[in-house]
């Protein structure tokens, strides 16, 4: 037998090479729950357990940045009673002891005037409380949608011209990358979404350009840490060439 075989992908990590930014969509929520005949938000109930673990396992491997698909803008369209009762949830479960206690820094994206007022205080208390962890900083992506974010920087460099104070010739990648709601951190390296679907559902589309993306079809409620540990060693598998061959590359990690 190979040794390969036996050991766990926890154990096949180079820990050396971690993704600095790992971005989750976490997906499946609801057909776990209506796969056991239960409700819907049984299963984001069960969700938000696996997402509180998923902050844990990340924080002790030493990921930099994780990124969760907490709530898309495009969720608000669905039936009121399912967006308030994932609202309660979010404000039972921002727990300041959690991110304390694994000293994790909060930060959220998003459109953050949508949320209700007792969620948003709460989000802001956290994230104040937890600004001076430097180690994992794990980051909500709440009322969050791509196209938002980019229409938003479209909007604000176009005010700055108006305005006279920027030359649209001076507009670069680095500068709408700088206006996205993700400046403080780098694009991610690993995308993984479980449930099954294979798209990114508006999620960070500018900042995932050269992201290796890893598609699981178990439901979020399911999401483990092997699984968790194999989407890192798929990812540390990949050669990342950004547009090079792949002599090239080979030759750029010789000369380090
Ligand atoms: C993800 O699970 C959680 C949110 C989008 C809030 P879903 O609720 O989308 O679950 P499925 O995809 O319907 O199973
Ligand atoms: C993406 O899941 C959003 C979150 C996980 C928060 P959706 O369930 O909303 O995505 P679609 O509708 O299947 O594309
Ligand atoms: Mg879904």
């Amino acid at each position: 037998m190979n040794m390969k075989d036996i050991m766990t992908y926890k154990d096949q990590i180079d820990m050396d090479r971690l993704p600095q930014h790992v971005a989750i969509i976490m997906d499946g929520n609801g057909r776990w729950a209506q796969n056991r005949g239960l409700d819907r938000s049984q299963g984001h109930i069960r969700g938000t357990r696996t997402t509180r673990e998923t902050i844990e396992w990340a924080t002790r491997l030493g990921i930099r940045y994780i990124t969760l698909y907490t709530f898309s803008i495009e969720n608000w369209n669905r039936p009121e009673t399912e967006v308030s009762a994932l609202m309660s949830l979010l404000f039972k479960n921002i727990e300041e002891k959690v991110f304390i206690d694994n000293k994790v820094r909060l930060r959220v994206i998003g459109d953050m005037s949508q949320l209700p007022r007792n969620v948003r205080d709460k989000l802001q208390e956290c994230m104040d409380h937890t600004a001076q962890f430097d180690r994992t900083t794990a980051v909500l992506a709440l009322s969050y949608s791509s196209r938002w974010e980019i229409t938003e920087c479209a909007r604000e460099l176009a005010r700055k011209a108006a305005k006279g104070e920027l030359d649209p010739e001076t507009i670069d990648q680095d500068m709408v990358s700088r206006g996205l709601s993700t400046s403080f951190m780098p694009d991610p390296d690993l995308l993984i979404r479980t449930g099954g679907e294979l798209r990114l559902s508006n999620y960070l589309l500018w900042q995932s350009a050269y992201t290796e993306l890893y598609f699981t079809d178990l439901f979020w409620p399911d999401f483990s840490e092997e699984e968790f540990c194999k989407a890192i060693v798929y990812y540390q598998q990949r050669q990342r060439r950004f547009g090079k061959t792949s002599a090239q590359i080979v030759n750029e990690e010789k000369a380090k």
